[in-house]
């Protein structure tokens, strides 16, 4: 059969990183490539107990179709929480969703047209790009610097549907964005009538002081945002949540009903019965701690190793170091010299929407022991080194 598929087939992409990660997932590898959240943080006494007790107690309700909007008490609970961070929103506004992934997704499909204009951040989430691109609409970057995208550049991406920002420990970057820069950018946006689309699934993940208010706090009705449980909990509940303005609710709402009718009501039950009693304000914590140590041992590691002319901030929160090369040096083309050496990184180029910065690539601290971490870079960092030598004198850095 000559089956005949639609244009926005033609869009669909696979996952340059997943493809990267099996390659990386051959035994001996140490992988700091990934972007998963650790396993040693997911509660499983936790989850064994809440699933005994929603199991004993609503296993009709639980086992049984749900509303499309999510478990009340969960969405009472988001709206709380939100509250907390200074989002003022009521409970009729959340959709639990089937992952933040899938809010991407439903957002894009209720705003975005063929052509429409979409301004991301460069780099961006690269799963973004891949839930958008379906829906055909232009991607306008916005440049930026150390402290994430300029407000000015907001300009270029005048009568853009939303732009798209990630303001704590952003993936791919791990930058957080100040709380002056979060203050001009939803200004900016508003004197020129650009919708945001947040997305915040590392905000709780900070090591030393907690990140500034969500840029919804400021902008209110102009603004959707999007959180999960993926990195506080386990990714594979699969559990994420949107809060709209009264205005697109309805029609997010009706687009999820066609997606997948609801997210699990069972998993929605599972989690609010361990959430409910405060066991984040503990169990949040302990990631930190985890979480923290792997970053400063990466930190010490890349300090060790890199030759000279690699730079990267370090992250103050989030799972990622992101590293620029000299500029002569291309990650992709690299990635092969140093799985042979027994180590994975993700290649930077993908995150960018107009591609380019062959020059970058992105680490992640989580899953790796110190151990592992330190040979790790210490392995990418003898490839980079060796690939200077080898005739990229035009990578070498120009004395200051
Ligand atoms: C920035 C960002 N947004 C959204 C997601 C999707 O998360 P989930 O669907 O698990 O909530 C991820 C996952 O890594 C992410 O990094």
């Amino acid at each position: 059969m000559n089956w005949q598929m639609a244009r926005r087939a033609e869009r669909l992409n696979p996952s340059t990183i997943r493809e990267i990660l099996k390659v990386t997932e051959r035994p001996g590898i140490i992988s700091l490539a990934g972007g998963l959240p650790s396993p040693d943080t997911f509660p499983v006494a936790a989850m064994q107990d809440a699933t005994s007790r929603v199991l004993r107690d609503t296993p009709r309700e639980a086992l049984q179709y749900a509303a499309s909007e999510g478990y009340g008490p969960l969405r009472e609970w988001v709206a709380a929480e939100m509250a907390h961070h200074g989002l003022q929103a009521d409970a009729s506004q959340v959709l639990i969703t089937t992952g933040s992934q899938q809010g991407l997704d439903l957002v894009g499909k209720v705003l975005i047209d063929p052509g429409s204009r979409v301004a991301v951040e460069a780099p961006t989430y690269l799963g973004a790009l891949q839930a958008f691109a379906p829906y055909e609409p232009e991607f306008v970057a916005l440049e930026g610097d150390d402290d994430g995208p300029r407000p000015d550049t907001l300009d270029t991406a005048r009568g853009a549907r939303f732009a798209y920002l990630l303001p704590n420990f952003q993936n791919p970057s791990g930058r957080c964005l100040s709380a002056a820069r979060r203050t001009a950018l939803v200004d900016r946006a508003a004197e020129i009538g650009l919708p945001i689309l947040e997305d915040n699934p590392y905000g709780d993940l900070w090591f030393d002081t907690p990140p500034p208010p969500p840029l919804s706090a400021r902008a209110g009705d102009a603004a959707v945002y999007l959180g999960s449980f993926s990195k506080v909990l386990a990714p594979g509940l699969r559990l994420g949540y949107l809060v709209a303005p009264k205005v697109l609710y309805p029609k997010l709402l009706q687009a999820k009903q066609a997606a997948d009718l609801h997210t699990p009501g069972f998993n929605q039950r599972v989690v609010h019965q361990i959430i409910h009693g405060g066991f984040l304000d503990t169990h949040v914590p302990t990631i930190r701690a985890l979480y923290k140590t792997r970053r400063d041992a990466m930190q010490a590691a890349l300090q060790a190793h890199m030759p000279a002319g690699c730079r990267w901030q370090t992250p103050a929160g989030g799972m990622f170091f992101w590293v620029t090369l000299p500029t002569a040096l291309d990650a992709t083309a690299l990635l092969p010299q140093a799985v042979a050496a027994g180590m994975a990184y993700v290649p930077g180029a993908p995150f960018f929407p107009q591609g380019g910065h062959a020059n970058t690539l992105r680490l992640s601290f989580v899953t790796a022991t110190p151990e592992q971490i330190h040979t790790g870079v210490a392995a990418l960092a003898q490839v980079l080194a060796g690939a200077l030598r080898a005739g990229h004198p035009a990578a070498l850095p120009v004395p200051a």
